[in-house]
């Protein structure tokens, strides 16, 4: 059952509930014998109400939580059968087709303007990062969205690994490309492989996220086992799935979706409720799991960390800037 409240996404910034306050609240409960109740409902006059969000929510530290998502997570079930991953088909129900990924061995080749090119395992890449678990947001350009616990690391620890030149401006990085297991390649407008790109700035903001599993649980193959990225202020498509390579480059890379389509997909992506896509609203959002809509926020509720990277810069239509 999900529980409908007012959300803190909803609210201005100023007008949220800080986290510790809510922390606290939890706590409290807790100790009266309410521990099977969700996080989401918290605070609200409905938290008597028994109900089924409660092993989603559950047992996940301050730290995960520390980008407050304000919003119950989608239940795994529902977040690992309904994706995007064009390399297997234009469905959502690609999760089975998936399973054809090859994962092992998967290498990572970081290259571009660094100190030395190399080439890393991900194994080898995994024993060199602080593994963390993070609750984000995560909203695709379709106008869905989903609330996910990611484990993986902070973009910022491989940016670190890769020891770029200053000249180095942008990331752009690559998604695998295997016509044997991957019949999504046969579709022609399409410019394989899937490519996306990010600032230097962004890369290394706080939120930039680097994700190896999900749920406790490695990387499913649909969402982009073993190793993605996750960058929740932007539209989904800016999360490349299955990255092998990762440059540093001093100009800004065109992407995988500007060279298919430039009218509608711009470099930036940053979620904005403001600027329609050329043919839908971005104004509200479903939740995958209750198909219940909400509004949708800027920078999708993250402007906090990343509102400033953008400061004095121009928005314009094309997904905002
Ligand atoms: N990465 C690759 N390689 N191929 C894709 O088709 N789709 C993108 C992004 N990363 C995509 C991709 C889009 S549009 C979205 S919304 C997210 O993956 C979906 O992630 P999920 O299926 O794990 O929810």
């Amino acid at each position: 059952m999900h529980i409908k409240r007012r959300r803190e996404w909803d609210l201005p910034e100023s007008a949220a509930t800080p986290e510790a306050v809510v922390l606290n609240r939890r706590a409290t409960l807790a100790g009266l014998g309410a521990a099977s109740l969700g996080f989401g409902a918290i605070g609200t006059a409905r938290a008597q109400t028994p109900m089924a969000v409660t092993i989603e929510d559950g047992g996940y530290s301050a730290a995960a939580r520390r980008f407050d998502p304000g919003r119950p997570l989608t239940p795994q079930k529902n977040a690992e059968r309904y994706n995007n991953f064009y390399e297997f088909g234009l469905s959502k129900d690609i999760w089975r087709a998936a399973q054809n990924l090859p994962v092992e061995p998967w290498t990572i080749r970081i290259d571009g303007l660094v100190e030395k090119p190399f080439t890393i395992s991900f194994d080898d890449l995994m024993k060199k990062v602080k593994v963390e678990t993070r609750i984000y947001r995560h909203r695709c350009v379709e106008a869905w969205a989903i609330t996910v616990p990611w484990e993986g690391f902070a973009v910022s620890d491989l940016v670190k690994l890769a020891r770029p030149l200053s000249a180095a401006k942008y990331l752009r990085y690559t998604s695998l490309a295997d016509a044997r297991a991957m019949p999504g390649l046969a579709i022609p407008f399409f410019p394989w492989p899937y490519h996306e790109g990010m600032t230097m700035a962004e890369a290394t903001n706080e939120l930039a996220f680097v994700g190896t599993g999900m749920y406790h649980q490695p990387m499913p193959k649909q969402d982009g086992a073993p190793i993605r990225m996750v960058l929740p202020w932007k539209y989904g498509f800016k999360s490349a799935k299955s990255i092998v390579r990762i440059e540093f480059v001093k100009d800004q890379p065109e992407t995988f979706w500007e060279k298919t389509s430039p009218d509608m997909y711009g470099f930036w992506a940053n979620v904005n409720p403001k600027y329609p896509t050329l043919r839908w609203s971005q104004a509200r959002e479903r939740l995958i799991g209750t198909d219940e809509t909400v509004p949708t926020v800027i920078y999708n509720g993250y402007g906090k960390w990343v509102a400033s990277l953008y400061a004095g810069m121009k928005q314009n239509k094309k997904l905002f800037m």
